[in-house]
């Protein structure tokens, strides 16, 4: 129990989740036998806390008994004086066998969350949570492996969340108020924070929080996990080594960021990248990589800093690579003259549901630069730069997957030619609601090969074998 106790938010979905606390949105479906047993008994039991812990519960408690106005004068000790008999209190009520030592460590542990972000840390330091959302005082949701769920965090009231708040963006100096109700900020870890509060967040302060992946997924990972398969892993991680230029492809959260960071290790650590970013992600293990980032504007709308100017810039910084986080407009001008004037390998994603819609927004997005350039002219732009579309699916149990990997082999007339080499057929939906399928390849070898072989990159050909599940 009392190891419990400090781990804090723990479990895997299975106990965690009751009836009376179900899995929202998503499918109800995805559970499987064995968590749903797993509910039905916690309910009957009557101690139906859903996947928070007692850390989050003892929040909760705290909550009611001090006065949070004073936590921005108090001294550190003074608050462990406060809160020792107050967690005593608890700790007897829940019979949890803590001694003196380790009763301590928890009244710091807890002060240290107080003063800190409160309610949610036990929520920031729990790894398999993914995502922190927070819908006005006394509602939080969280994501974690692909599923949203409802949690026992509360604020007091919304004053208490504010406050909160306010210290979030006032590490990027910025404030949250009616003036300026919209705010992006990052938290110390590197997790993503947009806050949004009234008038423009009609029921309340709305905060989402992206974490910032501690252990990022290795290519292995990935494919332990079913998001690829291993043949696909290998094919990849040649055309990167040996300077493909490829698209990650996919809707929000399908993992596109994950894949890039993913693959950019197999990139040579002789080479010089520049990455672009709106908000710095990606982990790159290259010991020589420039990162830049966009700035937004002032408050008086001066200054501002794009992806396209840094793309531009990053040109004149003798790159080898420039990898952009995610091309949304006008930078993917830049980008392609970029991948097509020698700096071959650059990657990038972009937000689209088939290789096919990602020829076409890139087309959009080439538009908005405003070159006078005809529509045919765009496309051969864009079908020499790009050698490859890795397309990214998000599957209804939660799951990721490359749902296919896409050639582009030039223009015939007007029209950009892809051929599939490698994709994810599905196959139907098991029991408990998860998806099954198979990777397969389409038996057509992309042309890559001969130019990565050229360098001594090869893959067995037994991998292209159609008839064969990979
Ligand atoms: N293949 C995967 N399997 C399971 N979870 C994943 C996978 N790829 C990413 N995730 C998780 O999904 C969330 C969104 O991933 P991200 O790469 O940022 O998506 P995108 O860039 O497409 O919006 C992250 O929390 C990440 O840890
Ligand atoms: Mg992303």
């Amino acid at each position: 129990m009392t190891g419990r106790f400090f781990h804090g938010v723990t479990g895997h979905g299975a106990q965690n989740t009751t009836q009376d606390e179900p899995l929202i949105l998503r499918n109800e479906a995805g559970a499987t036998e064995a968590e749903q047993a797993a509910r039905k008994a916690d309910k009957k039991r009557g101690n139906g806390p859903d996947f928070v812990s007692e850390r989050v519960s003892l929040h909760r408690y705290l909550l009611d008994k001090i006065n949070l106005g004073v936590l921005d004068t108090i001294e550190e000790k003074e608050l462990h004086d406060e809160l020792r008999p107050l967690v005593r209190d608890y700790v007897k009520m829940n019979n949890f066998p803590l001694n003196a030592r380790e009763l301590d460590a928890l009244i710091s542990d807890i002060a240290d969350e107080i003063l800190g972000l409160g309610p949610i840390e036990p929520l920031l330091d729990d790894e398999t949570i993914s995502d922190i959302l927070v819908v006005g005082y006394n509602k939080v949701y969280v994501e974690r492996f692909g599923r949203l769920q409802e949690t026992e965090v509360r604020f007091k009231d919304e004053e208490h969340l504010m406050r909160i708040i306010n210290k979030i963006v006032a590490s990027v100096g910025r404030r949250v108020d009616e003036s300026s109700p919209l705010v992006d900020a990052r938290l110390a870890d590197g997790s993503r924070v947009n806050v949004a509060v009234r008038p423009v967040a009609v029921d309340g302060p709305q905060v989402s929080i992206r974490k910032f992946a501690k252990r990022p997924f290795d290519l292995n990972r990935l494919v332990k996990v079913g998001t690829l398969a291993q043949a696909m892993a290998d094919l990849l991680a040649i055309a990167v080594e040996g300077k493909v230029s490829m698209v990650v492809s996919g809707g929000t959260g399908s993992g596109k960021t994950t894949l890039l960071n993913a693959l950019s290790s197999y990139i040579p650590h002789e080479e010089r990248l520049v990455t672009i970013e709106d908000a710095a992600e990606l982990q790159l293990q290259q010991p020589h990589v420039v990162r830049l980032e966009t700035r937004p504007p002032t408050v008086d709308g001066r200054n501002e800093i794009i992806q396209r100017d840094l793309v531009k810039n990053a040109l004149r910084m003798r790159p080898d690579r420039i990898i952009v986080g995610e091309v949304r407009g006008a930078e993917a001008f830049d980008m392609l003259q970029a991948m097509n004037t020698g700096h071959e390998g650059s990657m990038t994603t972009i937000h689209s549901n088939s290789p096919r819609d990602a020829l076409g927004r890139m087309e959009q997005m080439v538009g908005m630069a405003g070159m006078p350039m005809t529509q045919n002219a765009i496309r051969v732009q864009i079908a020499s730069a790009i050698d490859l579309i890795v397309q990214l699916s998000r599957m209804r149990d939660g799951s990721r997957k490359v749902v296919s990997i896409a050639e582009i082999t030039g223009m015939e007339g007007d029209v950009i030619q892809t051929q599939e080499i490698m994709t994810y057929k599905r196959l139907g939906v098991d029991d408990d609601g998860k998806v099954r399928g198979e990777f397969r390849a389409t038996g057509i070898r992309p042309r890559f090969l001969d130019a990565v072989g050229s360098m001594g990159l090869t893959i067995d050909k037994s991998v292209f074998d159609p008839t064969k599940v990979l």
